[in-house]
C-alpha cells in the first residue's frame, strides 16, 4: 500500500473507531463501561482476604466495596471491626499485654497509590488502623511510635480507653506466675489481623493491625507495622499480609517478597509457598516452635494462602460469598 493511501486509511479508521467509541460513551455508563472492561479481562473483583476467621470484618469490609466504596475504606473499617472486639486477645481492646501488663498496640495501612502510615506500639487507643491512616494523610510521615503516636491521637479526636480488658488481666496474672516466654502455635482464636482488598475500580488497598506478641518485652515490635515485613501492595502487582511470629517475618521481608516473586510470575499461591520456604529452610531454625502465615492476591483477583503448621485460616469474600477456609500448610508430618 502507498503511504499516502495507507495514511487515508490510517485515518479512516480511526476517525471510525472515535465515532465508535464516542457512540458506546453516549450509550453506556462509566460504570458499565469498567464492568465490560473487567469481564472482559477476567478480573475478579470486588474481592477482600483476610488472615484468620474473621467474618464479620470480612463482611464488614465487603459492604464497603459493594456500595462502591475503595478498596482503602474497606480494609480500615474491616480491620476496625477486631479491633472492637474484645473477645480477639491478639488484636485492639482486649488485646494481651506486654510483660508489664501494658496493652500496645501495632498497625499499618496502605493504599493503592503506594502510600503508607503506621503507628507502633500505641497505649490506650483502641482504633489504631484509623491512627496508621491518619498517619499516612495528615503528616509528612510515615511512621509515628508510642507517645508521638499517642499524641496525635488525641490531636485527631481519638478517645483514649482502658484496652486491658478481665479477661486479659486474668491471662496475664496467670502467665506471671511461670513468666515463661514461648509462642505457642495457634493458641488463640485468631492472631494479627491483615487484610487486603480490591474494589470495583480494580485498586488494592491493605491494613494489618495487631497488639503483637502476648508477654512480649516492653517496647518489642513485630512484622505487623513494618511495610514489607506484615504488608505490602503494588497496586501493578497485587499484595500480601503475614500473620504470626513477626521476628520470622520481618527477617525475611514475607509481604514484599510475596509481592516481587508475583511481579516474577508466580501465582499468590506459589508464591505464599516460596515465602514460607525461606523460613522453614533457614539452616539451624527449629520451625516446629512457631506459627507463620501469608495471604497473597494478584491484580487478576487470584489469592493465595499458606503457612508452617496446619490450622492457619482465612476468610476471602468473593462473587458475594465471604467464605473461612483453612490454608494448606507446609508441616505435614
Ligand atoms: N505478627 C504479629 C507480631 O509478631 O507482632
Amino acid at each position: 500500500m502507498k503511504r499516502r493511501n495507507f495514511i487515508k486509511k490510517a485515518s479512516a479508521s480511526s476517525l471510525g473507531l472515535i465515532a465508535a467509541s464516542s457512540l458506546i460513551s453516549c450509550q453506556e455508563s462509566k460504570k458499565d463501561k469498567i464492568e465490560n472492561i473487567i469481564k472482559s479481562n477476567n478480573l475478579i473483583r470486588p474481592l477482600v482476604i483476610a488472615t484468620w476467621k474473621t467474618d464479620l470484618a470480612v463482611e464488614t469490609a465487603a459492604k464497603v466495596l459493594e456500595q462502591g466504596g475503595s478498596a482503602l475504606k474497606a480494609v480500615e473499617q474491616g480491620c476496625r471491626v477486631e479491633e472492637a472486639n474484645e473477645k480477639g486477645q491478639s488484636v485492639g481492646k482486649g488485646g494481651l499485654p506486654d510483660r508489664d501488663g501494658e496493652v500496645t498496640l501495632d498497625a499499618c495501612i496502605i493504599d493503592h497509590k503506594g502510600n503508607y502510615g503506621a503507628v507502633l506500639g500505641v497505649k490506650n487507643i483502641k482504633h489504631v488502623i484509623s491512627l496508621a491512616r491518619k498517619v499516612m494523610e495528615k503528616t509528612p510521615h510515615v511512621m509515628l511510635v508510642g507517645e508521638g503516636a499517642k499524641k496525635f491521637a488525641i490531636s485527631e479526636g481519638f478517645k483514649q480507653e482502658n484496652l486491658l480488658t478481665k479477661a486479659s488481666k486474668k491471662a496475664w496474672l496467670k502467665w506471671k506466675e511461670t513468666s515463661m516466654y514461648k509462642p505457642i502455635i495457634n493458641i488463640e482464636n485468631h492472631d494479627t489481623i491483615g487484610m487486603l482488598a480490591i474494589d470495583k475500580k480494580g485498586n488494592i488497598s491493605g491494613a494489618c493491625t495487631t497488639s503483637g506478641l502476648a508477654y512480649k518485652m516492653p517496647g518489642r515490635v513485630g512484622d505487623s507495622p513494618i511495610i514489607g515485613g506484615g504488608l505490602f501492595v503494588d497496586n501493578e502487582i497485587g499484595g500480601a499480609a503475614a500473620t504470626g511470629l513477626g521476628e520470622e517475618v520481618l527477617k525475611t521481608v514475607g509481604s514484599f517478597l510475596i509481592v516481587e516473586l508475583m511481579r516474577q510470575g508466580k501465582t499468590p499461591q506459589e508464591a505464599c509457598e516460596e515465602a514460607i520456604g525461606r523460613i522453614v529452610n533457614k539452616p539451624g531454625k527449629n520451625y516446629k516452635d512457631f506459627q507463620v502465615g501469608y495471604i497473597a492476591v494478584n491484580k487478576q483477583g487470584e489469592t493465595g494462602a499458606y503457612s508452617i503448621h496446619q490450622w492457619f485460616s482465612y476468610n476471602k469474600y468473593v462473587d458475594k460469598v465471604n467464605t473461612h477456609i483453612q490454608s494448606d500448610f507446609f508441616n505435614k508430618v
